[in-house]
């Protein structure tokens, strides 16, 4: 059996169990959308947003890009951003980067030659690599590094999330979404919190 036959069979049994158990579940979901939470995370297969956090349909609103980057030129975050803040009015924009990314491997080792897109779009945090203090290539091992640069790039999401007009608004008039930087550890499933902004903190 191919993955994809896979797929739309084990899509089959699963809405049969979701109705068998509860019959309204579908005819709940069907009209409205209120999640609480925008998850922001890395499109690693490895880091599914919902299953590791175990929320059901309808929870998060979710966005998930190479390295989880909030870049104030890319039009398909930035229009998820809005909807999220503006239409489904979150409480919480959560950032949620994983440790041994592959992009962020990928932007500190600059061995995206072969990957022209890739390359362009890690461009902003190739550069916060080779400004920052916290990222010294002499004192300290090759795994420490790359631990470093997943919480810097988590950090600095949060930041140009935190910059953004709409946000800085939103904090004015509404006093909401707090804005939450986490690392996933694939070794372990565990969710570590770095950082977290809440509107009085402006
Ligand atoms: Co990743």
């Amino acid at each position: 059996m191919q993955p994809f036959e896979k797929m739309l069979l084990e899509n089959r049994a699963w809405a049969q169990e979701k109705t068998f158990y509860d019959p309204g579940y579908f005819g709940r979901l069907l009209n409205v959308q209120t999640p609480d939470v925008l998850w922001i995370g890395c499109s690693d297969s490895r880091v599914p947003a919902e299953t590791i956090v175990n929320a059901q349909p309808g929870e998060m609103f979710v966005h998930r890009n190479i390295a989880n980057q909030i870049l104030s030129s890319d039009l398909n975050s930035q229009s998820v951003i809005e909807y999220a803040v503006e239409v489904l009015a979150v409480k919480h924009i959560i950032v949620c980067g994983h440790y041994n990314c592959g992009g962020i491997k990928a932007a500190m080792d600059q061995t995206t030659d072969n990957l022209f897109l890739v390359s362009q779009w890690l461009t902003d945090f190739k550069s916060i690599i080779e400004h920052s203090d916290e990222i010294s290539p002499l004192d300290s091992s090759y795994e420490t590094r790359l631990k470093r640069c997943v919480e810097l790039n988590v950090i600095q999401q949060v930041k140009h999330l935190t910059n953004t007009d709409l946000i800085q608004r939103k904090w004015r008039d509404h006093k909401k979404p707090s804005l939450h930087g986490w690392v996933y550890g694939l070794e372990d499933g565990l969710i570590k919190e770095l950082i977290r902004r809440d509107p009085h903190s402006t």
